[in-house]
């Protein structure tokens, strides 16, 4: 059929080949062991759920502002000040939006032009190089390592006169790194040097480990006027479904991205914003008990990958992924994981759908319980000593 050419660009991502090849397995009732998964495992909390049920009962249910209603506007402004020390307008610099993604989305549909170059530093989620496709730009590759951490002169290199946008995600997924202060500061002086936007996923800002210092790449103030700070309640407080999610920027980008929105979506659910609220000002105590309970399980699988021999496993600062490499295999990381799926169950992430550097490596996912944990490990380690130098 004569498609627009739009849907070529989104390829059908690896993993949904993956996740066939797992069903088709679960039907024939082999056992699987999920570490492919992308959210947390915890349920949302009670009095999140309480508040949209109430929201629901009281009739809200109809439009919002397409950016979202103020109060919670202002719960993520007071939000941001508290944990970033961030000073965020909520009248005219936050967007609310159904997802991370979205907001991702609209933010590239209002920055780049067909043609640009956007530098997207990688291993990174494959969501981020759609979204650049998307808006016909150019997805230039700044390859940052298993401990995502840049090369200034790399960086550097990249730029060209078309470069439009630097796109960065830290705390990462999928190596889980965390970009030190001096990292993000190398970012905002190119960005301001070179009058660049720079789109900043920062999902994962509340699942870190050691006490590592984050700091939002809005805080840089000679490029405030350029950064667009990505964030939303799926991983935090465990909502994946409940798509809220929110970008904060200057005035003129969140306009921009508003009429997108108003295109589009309109706004996020009514009652999913209330919802959004409780989470915010509500109790904190469950997403500590989250995070330590991802500590638990991160320090167990770092620990048990490296005693494999033919494994590298960097200790992850945040999100709850690990990003091990395989360096006795002779095999695509694609090939790694079909094979760790059929012949084991274990469901993982091929390294490669995360950028070109990504390949040698596979992604795990620690949201699942130890019990699984366990269990998947020993199956690698039957695997690896299987295929070994084959
Ligand atoms: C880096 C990153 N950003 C955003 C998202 C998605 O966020 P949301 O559920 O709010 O769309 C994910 C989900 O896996 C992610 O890994």
């Amino acid at each position: 059929m004569n498609l627009a050419h739009r849907t070529k660009i989104i390829k059908p991502s690896g993993t949904i080949a993956m996740a066939e090849k797992a069903r088709e397995l679960a039907r024939s009732g082999k056992k699987l062991f999920n570490l492919d998964v992308g959210e947390p495992d915890f349920d949302t909390p009670e009095h999140i759920k309480r508040a949209a049920v109430e929201a629901l009962m009281e009739g809200f249910t109809h439009y919002t502002s397409s950016l979202g209603m103020i109060e919670l506007r202002r719960a993520i402004a007071e939000h941001l000040m508290e944990r970033r020390g961030l000073e965020v307008n909520p009248d005219k610099e936050i967007i609310v939006t159904p997802g991370a993604k979205h907001a991702i989305y609209c933010a590239c549909l209002a920055t780049l032009n067909p043609g640009d170059e956007a530098l997207v530093l990688t291993p990174t989620w494959p969501t981020h190089f759609t979204c650049v496709e998307i808006a016909e730009a150019k997805v230039v590759e700044v390859p940052c390592g298993e401990t995502y951490s840049i090369d200034e002169e790399e960086l550097k290199g990249k730029i060209t006169s078309k470069t439009r946008m630097i796109l960065v995600n830290s705390p990462n997924n999928p190596t889980g790194g965390v970009l030190d202060i001096e990292d993000l500061k190398v970012i905002a002086d190119l960005a301001s040097e070179h009058n660049i936007f720079v789109l900043s996923d920062e999902i994962y800002d509340e699942i870190v480990y050691d006490g590592v210092e984050v700091k939002s790449m809005a805080s840089f103030e000679n490029i405030r006027d350029k950064v667009i700070a990505i964030n939303g309640f799926s991983k935090t407080y465990a909502m994946t479904g409940w798509r809220l999610g929110y970008a904060i920027a200057d005035t003129n980008i969140i306009e921009a991205m508003n009429r997108i929105q108003q295109a589009t979506t309109t706004c996020p659910a009514s009652f999913v914003q209330r919802a959004g609220i409780a989470a915010l000002k509500g109790p904190q105590e469950y997403v500590k008990r989250m995070i330590e309970e991802y500590d638990r399980r991160r320090k167990y699988i770092v620990n048990r990958l490296n005693e494999i021999l033919g494994v590298n496993c960097v200790m992850p600062k945040g999100a709850f992924y690990v990003f091990p490499r395989f360096t006795n295999l002779r095999m695509p990381s694609f090939d790694i994981s079909i094979r760790l799926l059929e012949d084991e169950g274990v469901c993982t992430t091929p390294g490669s759908v995360f950028g070109e550097c990504g390949e040698g490596h596979i992604r795990l996912s620690y949201a699942t319980s130890l019990e699984n944990i366990v269990e998947a490990m020993e199956r690698i380690k039957g695997f690896i000593e299987k295929y070994s130098n084959m």
